[in-house]
């Protein structure tokens, strides 16, 4: 404020100085070198001195201007500094001020994203950091794996070299080994096949002979009316008291011939009685062929006389077993009876 009084006091200097030169410009007085002062002069001085006077008014209310103007500056010099005074401040100032606190605000918040962002980084730094290391540690397990893998790779090639070398002879005797077993096994099969079906022949003859054997055959017949009979008959048994195991019984009543469809070993047994005096006999036959013959004798008393016969024969399916009159005599129907039994 105290270089812009000055200004202003020097710049009045100066306007004075212009004034003179107007005054010498106006009263057409050379500037240097005048020699006498003439009426005319002397006009042009009062009038000259006139202006002067005017000048120092204009001058004067100048300087109150000036002082006014001062005591404006003083105030608002007073007002800045006491910094109370609202109404007088500049705008400038006021937007200053508001400016200044704008960016105080601004500055503040600035400096809050600064520090949240400084911790963002740090934060991101600390994960950079183990992500750095969980890197590392992954980058040396892969090397490991790595060698690892070099390493198994290493031993399975040695270990398929040295099976390939060693093993190819023990495949090749492993081989030969087990060939001569197949032949061996299949030549024992073959024979065991053979044997198997011999068996298997043997055991169904046996289990023939078995069933045979299983199967039960007895008869006790015996006649009904007393009845003559010429030599060489058939004597009949109409009358069947047991019969097992006979599928023609039938034909054997008709006929008198017991015809045997199993094989096997039979007791034979038959006795007849004749009515009347007289030896007689029978004979007892199996396909027309005597086994026994019997004699019948006759007493002193009574008119019954009975002879009998047991044999053991040898039966083939289709066999027949038959009882025949040899002499002429009455069969008493009663007490004559033929028995057939299956031993085994
Ligand atoms: C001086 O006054 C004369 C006549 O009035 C004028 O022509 C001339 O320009 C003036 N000179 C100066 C420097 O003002
Ligand atoms: C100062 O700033 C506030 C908020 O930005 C605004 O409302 C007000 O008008 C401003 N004052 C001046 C004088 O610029
Ligand atoms: C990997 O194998 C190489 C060569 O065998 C060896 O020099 C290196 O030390 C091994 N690295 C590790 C991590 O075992
Ligand atoms: C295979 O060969 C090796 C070495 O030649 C021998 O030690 C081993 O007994 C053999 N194995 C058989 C099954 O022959
Ligand atoms: C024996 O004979 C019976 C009856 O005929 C039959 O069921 C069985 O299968 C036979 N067994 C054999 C080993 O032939
Ligand atoms: C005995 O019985 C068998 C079977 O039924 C038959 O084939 C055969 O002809 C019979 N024999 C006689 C002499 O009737």
């Amino acid at each position: 404020m105290d270089l812009t009084m000055q200004v202003r006091f020097l710049s009045c200097i100066i306007l004075t100085a212009c004034h003179g030169f107007l005054l010498t410009n106006k009263t057409g007085i050379p500037s240097v070198g005048t020699s006498a002062f003439t009426d005319y002069h002397y006009l042009m001085l009062t009038d000259a001195l006139g202006a002067q006077k005017q000048l120092l008014s204009q001058m004067e209310t100048f300087v109150l201007q000036l002082q006014n103007q001062l005591k404006t500056v003083n105030q608002e010099v007073k007002d800045l500094k006491s910094g109370n005074s609202a109404v007088h401040q500049s705008l400038a100032v006021v937007e200053l001020k508001n400016e200044t606190s704008e960016l105080r605000v601004k500055t503040t918040r600035l400096q809050n994203s600064y520090d949240i962002l400084q911790k963002k980084f740090d934060t991101i730094q600390n994960e950079n950091n183990v992500l750095k290391h969980d890197n590392a540690a992954l980058k040396s397990q892969i090397t490991d794996s790595h060698n690892l893998s070099i390493h198994t790779k290493q031993q399975l090639d040695s270990l398929t070299h040295s099976i390939a070398a060693s093993n190819i002879q023990n495949v090749t005797t492993i081989q030969s080994n087990v060939d001569t077993l197949t032949s061996q096994v299949k030549s024992r099969l073959h024979s065991l096949e053979q044997n198997y079906a011999l068996l298997s022949k043997e055991i169904r003859t046996v289990n023939g002979t078995i069933k045979e054997m299983d199967q039960h055959v007895a008869l006790t017949s015996c006649g009904k009316n007393d009845a003559d009979y010429i030599g060489g008959h058939l004597i009949k048994f109409p009358v069947t008291k047991t019969s097992i195991g006979i599928n023609n019984i039938a034909e054997f009543v008709k006929t008198g011939q017991f015809n045997c469809s199993k094989s096997g070993v039979y007791l034979f047994s038959v006795f007849v009685t004749r009515v009347g005096n007289g030896d007689s006999q029978f004979g007892m036959y199996r396909n027309d062929h005597p086994i026994s013959s019997v004699m019948i004798e006759y007493g002193a008393k009574g008119n019954h006389f009975s002879g009998s016969g047991t044999v053991v024969v040898q039966i083939s399916a289709g066999d027949i077993l038959s009882a025949n009159t040899v002499s002429s005599f009455r069969v008493s129907g009663t007490y004559s009876c033929f028995t057939v039994i299956k031993i085994y």
